[in-house]
């Protein structure tokens, strides 16, 4: 696709989604909208976006794809094993001199599509203190996937491999597959419909997970992030960043990294 092409199907997707492609890696989003157009059997961009208007199924398929939501609980599996054994832990310590008695950790999980996410989290925080009340603000622009976390799931065998079958059995309904977590699990979350480039966001966070997200966004827009996570967090606070992620030069920003996919806020 040609760039005077590009930037009339980005000004229509800002109109139709609410979505700005600037902030996307140009080259891979130009071979993502080819490759969309190709499969969706319409002829022309123009012939697509007239379908768009007509189908609002189709307009969310459409949301998904540019969104990409793919997810799955405790996804990259060792870094959830320190999560549980030194993350969390050192947090529930350190949120007790804090905050209101009994109040336990507050996270942010940004990007959290159709919840596993912040379920992992719940889940946890619920081995380790379940007798304080965390709190975990779970946002995504997707209203689609958001509807999805809010109703429990359905969640497929693949997305739920990381799960032991004493999760299972205590947080999620019975019978499956397709899963659902229980509604004890999901009323834990405080979810949002929230778009990361533009919207304000809430602020003393002990941990901010973005995990899986900022891939698809260009340098300045990760840039941009970071130092938004950086300020939603309370100095010492955890930021927790995918599997194949790094923060360039995070010194720069008031970072320290604390171990792989790990970093405090100094
Ligand atoms: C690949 S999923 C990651 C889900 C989860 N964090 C994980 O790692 O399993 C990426 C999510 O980012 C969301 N997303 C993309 N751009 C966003 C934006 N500008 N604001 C908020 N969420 C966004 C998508 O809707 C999608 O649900």
């Amino acid at each position: 696709m040609d760039l005077a092409v590009y930037a009339r199907i980005k000004e229509a997707i800002r109109t139709l989604l609410d979505i700005n492609l600037d902030h996307y890696k140009d080259e891979q989003m130009r071979r993502r909208l080819d490759s969309w157009l190709a499969r969706s059997g319409s002829a022309s961009w123009d012939d697509y976006f007239a379908r768009l208007k007509k189908e609002p199924a189709e307009l969310t398929k459409f949301r998904d794809y540019l969104t990409i939501n793919v997810t799955e609980f405790f996804r990259d599996f060792d870094r959830w094993k320190s999560v549980k054994e030194s993350i969390l832990p050192n947090l529930l310590k350190e949120s007790l001199g804090m905050r209101a008695l009994g109040s336990g950790v507050r996270i942010w999980s940004a990007g959290c599509s159709i919840g596993a996410e912040p379920f992992s989290f719940a889940m946890l925080l619920d081995e380790l203190a379940p007798q304080r009340k965390h709190y975990i603000w779970a946002t995504d622009l997707d209203r689609g996937a958001l509807a999805k976390a809010q109703a429990g799931g359905p969640f497929t065998t693949e997305e739920m491999q990381n799960v032991t079958p004493k999760q299972k059995e205590a947080y999620f309904r019975p019978g499956g597959p397709p899963y659902f977590v229980n509604s004890n699990i999901v009323r834990k979350i405080t979810f949002k419909e929230h778009n990361l480039l533009s919207d304000p966001t809430e602020t003393d966070f002990d941990m901010v997970v973005c995990r899986n997200v900022v891939i698809y966004f260009t340098t300045e827009t990760k840039d941009m992030l970071y130092r938004k996570f950086h300020a939603a967090l309370r100095p010492g606070g955890i930021m927790f960043v995918g599997g194949t992620e790094i923060i360039p030069r995070p010194q720069e920003i008031g970072f320290r990294s604390t171990g792989f996919s790990f970093y405090v806020k100094v």
